[in-house]
C-alpha cells in the first residue's frame, strides 16, 4: 500500500487491489471525514441529545470514525457513543497506525486498545473498545456477509450511517439495492445516511430501498455528494431523473454474494432490455 498526500495535508493509502486511493485526494482525507460525513449526518447537533450510534460501513483507515468521535466530542463532553462496523482488510487498520493523524492523534489509543481486545462473534473476527463513553466494534470480514448475520441485532441502531466503500465502478457489491434495503434497516427513522457518491444508479437504489433521498454537498472527490434518511422527502427532479432515464438503472445483487464483475453485467443486461427490447416498460 503506497502512503499519499492529500490536499488538507493528511496522509492516506492507495489500494493496488481497487486501483483508488482511500481517500479524496482533492478534498484531504480528514476533511472529507468531517465535510461530507459528519456535517451532513448533524454529527454536532446530534451529540447535544447525549447519545448517539454510528454505523461506519468500511472502517479503512478509521479516519471517518475518528472524525465521528472529534466532532461528537467536542460538540458535547459528555456525549455516550457507539460505532459499528466493518472492514475486510484488519492490515489497512493497522498500517493507518503509522501514518500522522495530525489534529487527530490522540483517537490511535482507542485503535491501538480494539486491536488489542480481538473477539470472535457471529463467525467473524471483531476488534472491540469499550470505555463508558465510548464502544467500538469493527466486524472484519466481507461487508455484504457481514450485514447480513448482524442486520436483526442492530434493527433500527443508527442515527448516522457513514457509507464509504470504494466507488461504485470497482465495489459494485456495496451500492446494491439489496445493500441498501439492509441498511434501510439498521437506521433509524430519523438517522442520516452519507455518502461522498451522486450516481444516479446509487441515488434510485437507495430510494428504492425506502431512504428519502437529496442532494449532497460538494467537496473534492466526485463534483457532489448524497445525503439519504427514511424521514426525508426525494427532491422531485431526483424522481424525474429516475424515472425517465435508464442511466438510473440500480446495481442489483439478489442473494448479496454476486461477484462485482456480475453484478456490473447484470446492470448492463438491464439497461440493455430497457433500451432495446421493452422501451416502454421501466425495469428495476
Ligand atoms: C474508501 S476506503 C474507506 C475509507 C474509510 N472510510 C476511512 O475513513 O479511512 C474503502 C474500504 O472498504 C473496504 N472494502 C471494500 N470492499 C469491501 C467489502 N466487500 N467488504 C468489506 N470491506 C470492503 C476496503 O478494504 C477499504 O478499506
Amino acid at each position: 500500500m503506497k502512503i499519499v498526500r492529500t490536499e488538507d495535508g493528511s496522509l492516506t493509502l492507495f489500494s493496488e487491489k481497487f486501483n483508488e486511493p482511500y481517500h479524496s485526494l482533492t478534498a484531504g482525507a480528514f476533511k472529507e471525514a468531517v465535510e461530507k460525513f459528519c456535517k451532513p449526518c448533524k454529527v454536532e447537533e446530534k451529540a447535544k441529545k447525549g447519545k448517539l450510534n454510528l454505523f461506519d460501513v468500511c472502517f479503512g483507515l478509521g479516519y471517518n470514525t475518528v472524525a465521528f468521535l472529534e466532532t461528537a466530542f467536542s460538540s458535547n463532553p459528555k456525549v455516550k457513543v457507539s460505532v459499528v462496523g466493518f472492514e475486510f482488510d484488519l492490515g489497512v487498520i493497522e498500517k493507518s497506525l503509522e501514518l500522522s493523524w495530525g489534529n487527530y492523534e490522540k483517537w490511535k489509543k482507542i485503535i491501538r486498545v480494539a486491536l488489542k481486545n480481538k473477539r470472535c462473534e457471529n463467525i467473524f473476527l471483531t476488534i472491540n473498545y469499550f470505555s463508558p463513553q465510548i464502544k467500538l466494534k469493527i466486524y472484519i470480514g466481507e461487508g455484504r456477509e457481514v450485514i447480513k448475520r448482524i442486520h436483526r441485532k442492530y434493527k433500527q441502531f443508527a442515527d448516522a450511517i457513514f457509507h464509504d466503500p470504494f466507488s461504485p465502478r470497482v465495489n459494485p457489491e456495496l451500492w446494491t439495492f439489496e445493500f441498501f434495503q439492509k441498511l434501510r434497516s439498521i437506521i433509524k427513522r430519523d438517522g442520516i445516511l452519507a455518502t461522498y457518491s451522486a450516481a444516479s444508479p446509487v441515488r434510485k437504489a437507495l430510494w428504492m430501498a425506502g431512504f428519502g433521498v437529496k442532494e449532497g454537498v460538494a467537496v473534492g472527490r466526485k463534483s457532489r455528494s448524497t445525503v439519504a434518511s427514511p424521514l426525508f422527502k426525494t427532491e422531485e427532479k431526483l424522481l424525474e431523473k429516475f424515472l425517465a432515464s435508464t442511466k438510473s438503472t440500480p446495481y442489483r445483487d439478489p442473494n448479496l454474494q454476486d461477484s462485482p464483475e456480475l453484478i456490473m453485467s447484470r446492470r448492463r443486461g438491464c439497461v440493455w432490455l430497457q433500451e432495446k427490447a421493452l422501451p416502454i416498460a421501466p425495469i428495476y
